[in-house]
């Protein structure tokens, strides 16, 4: 007999983002009480004038929580209608359980398939991927995707290299079913050769605390390179010409590398580019839905424009979609 197996939908969309800024507020001129730099070598490098880490109450959890909570409530789907919550994180403090089983019970959700993955910046652009397969496979009606990090606790403060850049977020989208085109493919790979360039400490072998480490031109060199090169592909996949986007979400990296894709993607200048790095700093797998967030907040970007969403990070890792905003 042959196995009955889901019927497939043919399409899926975003039906709503939400997202949760940590609360303290870190200038750059306190960062450089702590490192060897200046407010403005910051600014100047990175576009970063201030990054947001948690006050006291708050975790990657509570983040993950009230950015589900948001994004649950935007897309008028009901926390106990969601089949599957995926979270992004590389900052969960246990092994296990998952972070999407402690937030499912926050939540109060139903019985959902609750699982983490482990992606860095390109954590919700993989989130995404798997969702909207899931979706469309028909093995799942509503996915909650979330992306949530506290990479401050995982900071060295004395580390000129890295201190400057993280901040601490999450962001949270509803995938479910379209009756027209709304994500476009999944363009999305890694660099394994490359897996040692941006690390969290071996927790057998870190001295006192697990730390970030990263060669941050290495990482630069291959963002304006060959990531730039993936964002191009990923609008051929979608069918989409630069000219026919209304906005570019890349992940929150640097400015200056946002910048070099612009050019290389040839972007026209009615394009609403995403610069939430500014006061967020790069928030790891929550930046892409941050970002998206706020464009869709102050009105910059509004529901059903064309965007290109890219991430890419430690792994080496990418992903990148072309989607219809919420
Ligand atoms: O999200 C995961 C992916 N991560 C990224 O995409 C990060 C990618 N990398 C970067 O964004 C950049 O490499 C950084 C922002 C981390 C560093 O900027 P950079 O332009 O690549 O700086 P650099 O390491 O090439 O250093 C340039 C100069 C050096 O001085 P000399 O040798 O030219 O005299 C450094 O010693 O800047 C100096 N420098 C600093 N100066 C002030 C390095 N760090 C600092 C600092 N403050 N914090």
């Amino acid at each position: 007999m042959p196995i009955t197996i889901p019927k497939a939908r043919q399409f899926s969309r975003i039906l709503g983002v939400g997202g949760a800024r940590a609360s303290r507020v870190v200038t750059n001129e306190e960062m450089c009480t702590m490192i060897d730099s200046t407010p403005e070598w910051i600014e100047q490098r990175t576009g970063i004038v201030e990054r947001r880490w948690v006050a006291e109450g708050e975790s990657a959890l509570t983040l993950a929580e009230e950015a589900a909570r948001k994004a649950l409530e935007r897309s008028g789907v009901d926390a106990a209608n969601v089949d599957t919550l995926i979270i992004s994180t590389v900052s969960h403090y246990m092994q296990t359980p998952s972070m999407a089983a402690i937030v499912a019970e926050k939540l109060g959700m139903g019985h959902p398939a609750v699982f983490d993955i482990s992606a860095a910046c390109a954590g919700f652009c993989y989130a995404l991927g798997l969702a909207d397969a899931l979706v469309r496979a028909g093995n799942a009606k509503h996915v909650l995707i979330v992306g949530s990090e506290v990479l401050s606790e995982y900071t060295d403060t004395e580390d000129r290299g890295t201190a400057f850049l993280f901040g601490d977020g999450a962001g949270a989208a509803v995938v479910g079913p379209s009756d027209v085109p709304a994500i476009g493919p999944t363009v999305w790979g890694s660099e394994p050769a490359a897996h040692d360039v941006i690390t969290i400490d071996d927790w057998r072998q870190a001295a006192a605390h697990p730390y970030i480490h990263m060669e941050g031109r290495a990482v630069f060199k291959w963002a304006t390179t060959a990531i730039a090169d993936k964002a191009k592909e990923a609008l051929a996949a979608s069918g989409i010409a630069a000219h026919e986007l209304d906005a570019f979400i890349p992940h929150q990296a640097n400015n200056r590398i946002t910048d070099s894709m612009l050019r290389h993607l040839g972007l026209p200048e009615g394009v609403v580019v995403a610069r939430d790095i500014r006061t967020t700093g790069n928030t790891s797998a929550a930046s892409v839905p941050l970002a998206m967030e706020a464009l869709l907040e102050s009105g910059e970007a509004t529901s059903g424009q064309t965007a290109l969403i890219i991430g890419f990070g430690a792994g080496l890792v990418y992903g990148a979609q072309v989607i219809t905003l919420p």
